[in-house]
């Protein structure tokens, strides 16, 4: 028993010296990008406010390679049609890759949609997009990003909602050398997010509110002033150093994953831009292999 807890302790140690372990308070690891003065921070609740003004947005302060990142959010209450709430992890440039949580208002009652899309060089078109199995409006729920070399994992409230896999092998890029920075957002998009766009903003119900508490990263931190290829040497896991997300059973999702994930497409996905064949007669190649 002694044993065990001291080696817990000193691996503990070990893993907290190397910046793995971070959970923390939003000034720790996040400054407001723009519109201060529409940030309220009320004990640990942080809101973000959208008015005909303007929106608000949040960035962390340092950029990560692979790992976990959660935040909570209690979404915008009542009538939030015409306004998006993002959640997304970005790098920067023109080949840049992206992993986004878009949560789409709706009128009072009408359910909140979540758009989740992948960039991988630039490139995005991903989008699917559900419908919660729960109202996000009342309570706070955890939204998460797991990312390792194998495969991106969208969750919520632990519960896989979608997977982007490498596969590498049949020649298709995967997003494993660039750092990303975590960002959220609240702002209006009416000319496309609500039932298409066709539901405008109602400006007399503003300001917007959405809450955020627990914020967590626990990635392996990309310091601007390392350069890149050393950021990225340092964030792949080696003989003397083993990072958590690289553990052979985090390669993919276990069974009872495989199972939630099954039950999210067939009961709560209204749109998915691998069976859009309008949009693309050619099935998009990741689509053809994810189907196996
Ligand atoms: C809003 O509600 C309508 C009607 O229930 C639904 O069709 C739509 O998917 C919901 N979400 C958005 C973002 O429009
Ligand atoms: C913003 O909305 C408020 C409340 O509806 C209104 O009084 C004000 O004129 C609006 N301002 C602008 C710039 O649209």
């Amino acid at each position: 028993m002694a044993v065990s807890v001291t080696l817990f302790l000193v691996v503990f140690v070990a893993l907290v010296s190397l910046g793995l372990v971070s959970s923390a308070k939003f000034e720790e690891l996040f400054q407001p990008s723009w519109a201060m003065d529409h940030f309220m921070y009320e004990g640990e609740l942080l809101k973000l406010k959208l008015d005909n003004f303007s929106g608000a947005g949040f960035a962390s302060k340092s950029k990560y390679m692979f790992g976990k990142v959660s935040i909570q959010i209690k979404l915008v209450e009542g009538d939030s049609a015409g306004t998006v709430t993002a959640f997304y992890m970005s790098s920067d440039g023109p080949n840049h890759n992206e992993f986004d949580f878009e949560f789409l208002g709706n009128t009072t009652g009408e359910p909140y949609s979540v758009q989740t899309n992948v960039y991988v060089n630039g490139v995005g078109n991903r989008e699917q997009r559900l419908n919660l199995w729960f109202d996000p409006t009342t309570e706070f729920h955890s939204y998460s990003l797991f990312w390792n070399q194998r495969q991106v994992v969208f969750l919520v409230d632990e519960t896989p909602i979608r997977v982007h896999t490498n596969m590498e092998n049949k020649g298709i890029p995967f997003p494993k050398d660039q750092a990303m920075g975590v960002y959220s957002s609240i702002w209006n998009a009416d000319d496309w997010a609500t039932q298409g766009g066709r539901v405008k903003t109602d400006w007399t119900h503003a300001p917007f509110i959405a809450t955020y508490k627990n914020f967590e990263i626990d990635g392996c931190e990309c310091p601007v002033t390392v350069a890149a290829v050393d950021n990225a040497k340092k964030c792949v896991s080696s003989a003397e150093r083993r990072y958590w997300w690289d553990e052979p059973t985090l390669s993919e999702l276990n069974v009872h994953q495989s199972h939630q994930l099954l039950w999210v497409k067939a009961k709560h996905m209204v749109y998915d831009y691998c069976t859009d064949t309008a949009r693309f007669p050619v099935m998009p190649t990741e689509c053809v292999h994810h189907r196996h």
